[in-house]
């Protein structure tokens, strides 16, 4: 009576996710403005800053901005591409950055050249038969909206993203189906000047500003969709957040309640993207916590009816709590957020909880929770690499990682998860987004690039080059064996 599912989607967007951040470099180039992210130091700053405790509005001599020259995919993006192609790639999912497109944010024209940068690495990636899957913004804005509007505090934000969305989607319409609005909206609750360009102010209430800035953030999401569908009507929009179950640490209620919290923190925004209203814990936050949200009367209609088309989400790791101090105090590192540390998991060289059930624990989660198509648009390992004489690097830890994830992520298929795509994260070397280190690397593809910034920049394929090319070629079947 019912099929059993005995494969990945026949059309699954195997590939590759980035950031124009992260990879581009050329940060002034043909008529660019400076953004949030290029004035974002290596070393102990970058958390101050990236937290929206320091303001770091101009370049301080001495100081390392990682984003400058990133891997100079601006100049190389060919060669790169044509690594994709080879792999197999079927997506590739990349941001925009808003200050090639609008160099300050509020100008009225854009930038020709910038525009042109993407119509050209959108063509290479048809060339290819590689979709591209667009992020509108990737933890970086123009500075000048953080500097001069106060970022996504201000309104004014809205129509600035509207206006920059809509020259994208008339610019692109031909080119590219897979959008998204903001990556990791989530993150902008933790990390405000990634996120949203916030620098709080002395005696500025934190919480207010953050959730009237999420609440911008979720009306501009909102009219992105509606404006990507009347533009491109065969388009699919998604949101994007930064996912991972938690588990509690004891059976005790308490822990599983603090798990609930820690889910919903997670959950909160992409609730509103993908069902149209704010859940009631979150209008029970806001009264608890004397939070005033500033609506303007057609915004909650705008919440309501143009929802996402898909949930795009990063998984990298599950976390652990509880609510007991003594037990919260045992901590490793995440992305961003943390955890207890889970007797039952391992961690990666940067304090990463290993956690392949926590993949398909999270895409059966999301699946119910929604019920949209997901697509895991960051996943994979930060670790160090050793380039061999012979120009070899035995990246098995890689594999390992990648595969036990892959194993999950079939399970999740066969339990009926529709999930049409997986791009892994940095598929080529990358700057780091939380330590703008390059030693922490995700590819496929090995940079030769330092921490310092040395290096010739010269690409070189990794033994999971090889690997994650059969896997794309038999579209997985091997997780489908029994
Ligand atoms: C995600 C971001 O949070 O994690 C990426 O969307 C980031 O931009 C990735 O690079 C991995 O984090 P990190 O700190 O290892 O670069």
């Amino acid at each position: 009576m019912f099929n059993e599912i005995t494969k990945f989607p026949d059309n699954f967007l195997w590939g590759g996710a980035t950031a124009a951040n992260q990879i581009e470099g050329a940060y002034l180039a043909d008529g660019k403005g400076l953004t949030t992210i290029d004035l974002m130091p290596t070393g102990p700053k970058r958390n101050q800053v990236s937290t929206g405790n320091l303001n770091s509005f101009v370049p301080e001599e001495g100081e390392f901005y990682p984003s400058h020259e990133a891997i100079d995919f601006y100049h190389r993006y060919k060669e790169d591409i044509a690594l994709f192609g080879e792999m197999g790639f079927k997506s590739f999912r990349m941001s925009i950055s808003w200050a090639r497109i609008f160099p300050n944010g509020d100008d009225i024209t854009p930038n020709e050249a910038g525009l042109q940068f993407y119509d050209d690495v959108f063509d290479e990636l048809l060339k290819y038969n590689i979709e591209p899957v667009v992020t509108i913004c990737h933890f970086d804005l123009p500075v000048n909206l953080a500097k001069t509007y106060g970022g996504w505090k201000n309104r004014i934000m809205i129509k600035l993203f509207e206006k920059y969305s809509k020259t994208l989607f008339e610019r692109y319409k031909n080119k590219v189906k897979y959008w998204m609005t903001f990556n990791e909206i989530n993150m902008l609750l933790h990390l405000p000047y990634t996120g949203a360009g916030i620098i709080f102010e002395e005696g500025e209430d934190k919480q207010q500003v953050l959730y009237q800035a999420a609440h911008h953030e979720l009306v501009a999401s909102a009219l992105a969709v509606k404006a990507c569908h009347e533009i491109i009507p065969n388009a699919m929009m998604g949101c994007m957040l930064a996912a991972g179950n938690v588990y509690p640490y004891s059976s005790n209620p308490e822990d599983y309640w603090e798990v609930m919290k820690m889910e919903r923190d997670s959950y909160f925004l992409i609730d509103v993207q993908s069902k149209g209203e704010y859940p009631g814990y979150a209008k029970r936050f806001f009264i608890e916590n004397g939070i005033q949200l500033e609506l303007e009367s057609e915004d909650l209609e705008i919440l309501k009816i143009y929802t996402v088309d898909y949930i795009g989400f990063s998984y990298y790791s599950s976390r652990c709590t509880s609510a007991d101090p003594e037990i919260l105090k045992n901590f490793t590192d995440g992305n961003v957020f943390g955890s207890v540390i889970n007797p039952y998991l391992e961690t990666s060289e940067w304090g990463w909880t290993i956690d392949p059930k926590g993949m398909r624990i999270t895409c059966n989660q999301l699946h119910e929770r929604y019920n949209k198509p997901l697509f895991i648009v960051e996943n994979g390992l930060g670790a160090q690499d050793t380039l061999m004489d012979n120009d070899t690097i035995e990246d098995d830890y890689r594999i390992s990682y990648l595969d036990l994830h892959f194993a999950e992520i079939a399970e999740a298929i066969k339990d009926g998860v529709d999930i049409i795509g997986y791009t892994s994260w940095g598929p080529i070397d990358l700057v780091s987004n939380g330590t703008g280190e390059m030693k922490k690397r995700y590819g496929y593809i090995y940079v030769d690039k330092n921490n310092d910034g040395s290096g010739t920049l010269r690409r070189i394929r990794k033994k999971s080059f090889h690997w994650y090319k059969d896997v794309i070629a038999s579209n997985g079947t091997k997780y489908f064996q029994k």
